[in-house]
């Protein structure tokens, strides 16, 4: 990997693939088994097709103390019963690093929480910038049933990926759709003790 400054230009609206991509990570409904509410409608959905839920393009960088990791994130639009397509989350498994999210395009928004259970959900639209703080664990969630939710995001080299708190426990609170649009709840299928983490 070449130690070069270099320059790429994001996605504009209505696109998704920033001019340089290193990486393709495409995730389906098969990776987010035990992750939705409704498990009923997670299965049918299963039965028919595995469907993309979401994509990562990154322009990769080594995974390294000074070296700063950043590309896009979409979240295409649909429901698994009531609940919005979203990303698995992670924390950090280096817990002290923080993210930059900055939505392009959609809207949607971002579900968050420290290992202490302080829960936080900030919402996306064209032009946001989102700081996640150090030590919150972060989901996008796609709120637009018509369009991708489209970010651009930046984070350190070391920070690496702890998927695997969030898939024991799953977050504290869930972004459901109604009538009235999205509805952020406690998430009754939250498997820690409550205030232990
Ligand atoms: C990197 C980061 C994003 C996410 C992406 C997909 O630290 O937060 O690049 O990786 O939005 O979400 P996950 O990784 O939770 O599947
Ligand atoms: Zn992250």
């Amino acid at each position: 990997m070449s130690d070069k400054p270099f320059t790429f230009t994001l996605p504009g609206t209505g696109e998704i693939r920033p001019s340089r991509c290193d990486s393709h990570i495409e995730r389906c409904l098969t990776s987010m088994r035990g992750m939705f509410q409704d498990e009923k409608a997670y299965e049918a959905m299963l039965a028919v097709e595995d469907k993309l839920l979401y994509e990562v393009f990154e322009i990769r960088r080594p995974e390294a103390v000074g070296e700063l990791i950043s590309g896009i994130s979409v979240v295409h639009p649909g429901l698994v019963g009531n609940e919005y397509y979203m990303t698995k989350g992670h924390f950090h498994s280096v817990l002290a690093t923080a993210e930059i999210y900055y939505c392009i395009s959609g809207s949607g928004c971002m579900v968050m929480e420290n290992p202490e259970g302080e829960c936080d959900v900030e919402w996306f639209h064209p032009g946001t910038v989102l700081y996640v703080a150090p030590r919150w664990a972060h989901r996008s969630v796609n709120t637009d049933l018509d369009h991708d939710l489209v970010t651009y995001f930046v984070y350190s080299g070391n920070a690496g990926h702890d998927y695997k708190t969030i898939e024991t426990y799953g977050f504290h609170q869930i972004v459901m759709h109604s009538d009235k649009g999205p509805v952020v709840q406690d998430n009754p299928r939250w498997k820690g003790v409550r205030g232990a983490m």
